[in-house]
């Protein structure tokens, strides 16, 4: 080594070995194929063929068409060096009624996608449900029916049975907040719905989902089987150090932070649930808590962006208003770009909660990105942010909080749910006319970054 390369090594900050650096993507997001050998219906096939649901009337139809080019998705990661691939499986490709009749062509998909990866020296983490809940289920009450629940189990098991010998790491639910609130609160994804008694029990469910299926998982897999869940996380900060916004803060923190971590980790949901709820009752059934917050091997973070917050009671607002930060860097999403906060988050996940492991299930920014006439897609700003983020969940890691793998959303530009294909998050650039796939510059930096183990 030259002088100066071992000058550039020492300030390298580097990651613990095995360290997994991955990428992930989700089904209805990159896969299309969406009435394929036999797939059922699901609410985001329902919802983005209704006009008005999403922008552009957009449809998963044929998204990234990764149901037939997974072979060739599976090169890209190989020359990207992923040490793991994040994906989720459909539900109703596997079981198309919700419950009952497997449709083995579906299992198949999965089990030829997870030998490809395995192939190719690259670890499954497969997360059981990622949005897109059976329409036959739905039109049941959804995840407002506690069945949907059991039913959940039931499909959890039928996946592990037939992938546990081969995948290892398994995450049941992406974002439960998202699924409940979004979906049915402010009605912005699947269903639609904007029914508050609806969110909440789903809410309730989705973690009783989550439990009832840990030890069917377990029990399906072998002694290196490990499960998990994928929580959303937006840490709060008061818009000022007066009394007053710090309590609108933790009212805050209690709804976007701690509504489903604590029940898991807890076994009790936070107070701020309760006043959230203004007295409804949730539909927590004797021993739902025991199983809600039955030993999981990790916790997956994803981490987007901050939320600041203020009280307006005052002046005849809400007790809890979110306030849009100046002048600071936005993505396309408007989010702030804002590493401190994945910092902030897992030491104080760490501390509070002590997960025995965490991953960054995802983390990872949109932002608009044209093919240059070299064929090159330049996207700076897209590599920064994931420069400063590895910084942060670097500094997280010195400081002893034991995150085993980062995984970056997404592998590829995709659905991006109600705002269709205007959102670009890869690190691989898809050409929606012709499917063509094309490492960003983000990408290339990522190869290095997975060859180092380190970022400068
Ligand atoms: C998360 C979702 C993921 C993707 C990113 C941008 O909430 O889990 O599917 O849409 O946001």
């Amino acid at each position: 080594m030259t002088l100066d390369e071992t000058k550039k090594a020492d300030e390298m900050k580097k990651f613990p070995a095995g360290f997994l650096w991955g990428a992930a993507t989700a089904a209805y997001q990159i896969e299309g194929a969406w009435n394929e050998d036999g797939k059922g219906e699901s609410i985001w096939d329902r919802f983005s063929h209704t006009p008005g649901k999403v922008q552009d009337g957009d449809t998963g139809d044929v998204a990234c068409d990764h149901y037939h080019r997974w072979p060739e998705d599976i090169k890209l990661m190989q020359q990207l060096g992923l040490g793991a691939y994040r994906f989720s499986i459909s539900w109703p490709r596997i079981i198309p009624g919700g419950t009952g009749k497997v449709n083995e062509k579906g299992l198949d998909f999965y089990d030829r996608l997870v030998d490809g990866l395995l192939a190719a020296n690259i670890e499954p983490y497969a997360t059981l449900y990622h949005w897109d809940l059976p329409q036959a289920l739905e039109d049941k009450g959804g995840w407002a029916n506690r069945e949907t629940a059991y039913a959940f189990a039931e499909y959890a098991e039928v996946v592990a049975k037939r992938l546990g010998d081969r995948v290892h790491n398994w995450i049941t639910l992406n974002e439960p907040w998202v699924s409940a609130f979004l979906g049915y609160f402010y009605g912005l994804h699947a269903p639609g719905k904007k029914d508050p008694q609806a969110a909440f029990a789903s809410a309730h469910h989705l973690l009783l989902g989550h439990g009832l299926a840990v030890p069917l998982i377990r029990a399906a897999g072998n002694t290196n089987t490990e499960v998990g869940i994928t929580l959303n996380f937006s840490p709060t900060d008061p818009a000022t150090e007066g009394e007053a916004d710090k309590k609108a803060e933790a009212a805050e923190d209690g709804f976007l932070n701690r509504w489903f971590i604590e029940p898991i980790y807890n076994g009790a949901y936070p107070k701020e649930v309760a006043e959230r709820l203004g007295g409804a009752p949730l539909p927590v059934q004797a021993d739902d808590m025991k199983i809600i917050s039955r030993p999981i091997d990790f916790l997956g973070v994803n981490y987007y962006f901050r939320t600041v917050v203020r009280d307006e009671s005052a002046t005849g607002g809400s007790r809890v208003a979110n306030v849009k930060v100046e002048n600071v860097e936005r993505t396309e999403m408007g989010w702030e770009v804002y590493p401190t906060g994945l910092y902030n988050l897992l030491t104080r996940l760490h501390r509070d909660y002590v997960p025995g492991r965490l991953y960054i299930t995802e983390n990872g920014a949109a932002f608009q990105d044209t093919l240059g006439p070299d064929g090159k897609i330049a996207d700076p700003r897209r590599q920064a942010f994931l420069h400063d983020h590895f910084a942060a969940a670097h500094r997280a890691i010195q400081e002893g909080v034991p995150l085993k793998g980062y995984f970056v959303w997404s592998m590829l530009d995709n659905f991006e749910w109600g705002y269709g294909y205007s959102k670009r998050f890869g690190i691989v650039h898809v050409d929606y006319d012709t499917l063509a796939r094309t490492v960003k510059d983000s990408g290339h930096f990522y190869k290095n970054v997975i060859a180092a183990n380190g970022i400068e």
